[in-house]
Order: C-alpha cells, then sequence, then structure tokens
C-alpha cells in the first residue's frame, strides 16, 4: 500500500494548505488511528482513518458514484424480484473520464428515491458518510423538481413553510417551495432538509395535490450532472468528495 506525507494527505483532501495543515497538525489537532499525531511528515496509506478538528477526512478508500437513477428500478443493494440501483450501475453506464472504475463489492446507494422517482443518488461503500449526511440532526438540503396535479398556489407556499401535517407525529418541517407552474397540473421546486418516506408525495397530498413526476435536483452540495443521462453515473471529483465531506 503506498504510503504518502500526512501533510501532503490532508492538502490533497481538504481545502487548507500545506502549511495550515502543519500548524494543524503541531496543535494536536489531527488524529491517525485515533492517535494524535504532531509529525506533519508522519506517512500514511489510503487505508487510515484520519481526522482533523474532530472530522474525519474522506478518503481514497472509498467509491463515491454520482448515479442519474431512471424510474423503474429500487434503490436497493440486491432484490430478487426487481432490477436495483446497483444491478444497473454493475450491467453498465459509466460515462465519467478515463477507464471504467473496478466497482467495490460493498457499495450501497446513500438514502433512497421511490421506485418511480428519477435523479441524483449517491452510491458509495463509506458508510459513516452515509450516516452523518442522512442523520435527521444534519438538515441537508435536498432539491427536487416535481409535476404535480393540481394549482398549487401561494396557500401551498405557505402551508410547506409552516410545516405540512404529513400524519408524522410531527409536522414535515419548514420546506421552501418554488411554483415553475401553476396550472391544472403544475411544475415546482420544492426544497426539504428531511428524508422521511415518501417525503413530497406526502407534502403534496396533504395539501390536496398528487405528484405525478418526481426527480431529485441535488443534495447538499450535490448536484445532478446534467451530462449525465438516465442510468448513467460517474465518479465524484476530489472537489466533489472534498464539499460532501
Ligand atoms: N419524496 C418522495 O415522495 N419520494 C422520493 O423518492 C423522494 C422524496
Amino acid at each position: 500500500m503506498k504510503k504518502i506525507r500526512l501533510d501532503k494527505y490532508l492538502s490533497d483532501h481538504t481545502e487548507w494548505t500545506r502549511s495550515q495543515i502543519k500548524k494543524k497538525v503541531a496543535s494536536g489537532l489531527v488524529k491517525v488511528q485515533d492517535a494524535v499525531i504532531r509529525d506533519a511528515g508522519y506517512k500514511v496509506s489510503a487505508e487510515d482513518v484520519i481526522e482533523m478538528e474532530g472530522q474525519r477526512i474522506c478518503g481514497q478508500q472509498y467509491q463515491y458514484l454520482l448515479f442519474h437513477k431512471p424510474a423503474g428500478i429500487v434503490s436497493a443493494t440486491e432484490d430478487t424480484r426487481e432490477e436495483t440501483v446497483l444491478d444497473a450501475v454493475r450491467r453498465g453506464g459509466f460515462a465519467g473520464e478515463g477507464e471504467v472504475p473496478f466497482l467495490a463489492k460493498d457499495l450501497f446507494p446513500m438514502g433512497r428515491l421511490d421506485k418511480d422517482t428519477e435523479g441524483l443518488l449517491l452510491i458509495t461503500n463509506d458508510g459513516e458518510l452515509a450516516h452523518r449526511l442522512l442523520s435527521p440532526k444534519k438538515h441537508v438540503d435536498k432539491v427536487y423538481y416535481a409535476k404535480v396535479q393540481g394549482k398549487v398556489d401561494e396557500s401551498d407556499v405557505k402551508a410547506f413553510a409552516d410545516g405540512v401535517d404529513i400524519g408524522d407525529d410531527t409536522p414535515a418541517k419548514s420546506a421552501d417551495l418554488r411554483i415553475l407552474k401553476s396550472g391544472e397540473e403544475s411544475e415546482i421546486e420544492l426544497t426539504i432538509t428531511e428524508g422521511r418516506f415518501h417525503q413530497v408525495k406526502r407534502m403534496f397530498h396533504a395539501v390536496g395535490k398528487e405528484v405525478i413526476y418526481l426527480k431529485r435536483l441535488s443534495m447538499g452540495s450535490l448536484a445532478l450532472d446534467k451530462t449525465l443521462t438516465k442510468g448513467e453515473y460517474r465518479s465524484l471529483t476530489e472537489e466533489e468528495i472534498k464539499k460532501l465531506c
């Protein structure tokens, strides 16, 4: 396993410069495998768990794939009856630069999109990142585009901002609804910070309307790449990984 200097590893995987990192290392703010390391020249490998200021630094030991999920497949790793997003990725559809990546065995979809929902799905084997980003405490923005049966108007914008009752113990958190087209069939963009089961569909159902098409456009700092057609995927760039972690 190739080893590199700790300061080089950290500057490759964070927005900090080498000299800023050296200061942080010297101040005892960096841990490797749970031990404080004060030597910036300490050699680390991609296998090591590295933390800076209490935050784990994501590295090359994990795989992060941006997948444009088409409708008709389920967000699961395996299913004996239905095609899963992992089946689809393994079948092909690589649209990144360079060689098709060797796909890790333990990949899983980070969060779920319904079978009929399209759009951005992150596929990874980084369980810690998934745990952190999917945590209800984290409030990561998810932006959806939807076509809705019924006239979406300002009363819905207000209801969603106030937090609509979707039949759970607590109402949905305040959400930002943007009307793109209001008519018998409306088009909207909705930003939510939670990820409850069928959340967008249930929010519209609560105001007497039905979602007839749903697509996720972004999740936190990660946006669906317009060059990816449905069913295609690519690896995240170093920049995207840094922002996400
Ligand atoms: N909300 C839904 O209703 N479905 C999805 O797939 C995602 C969010």
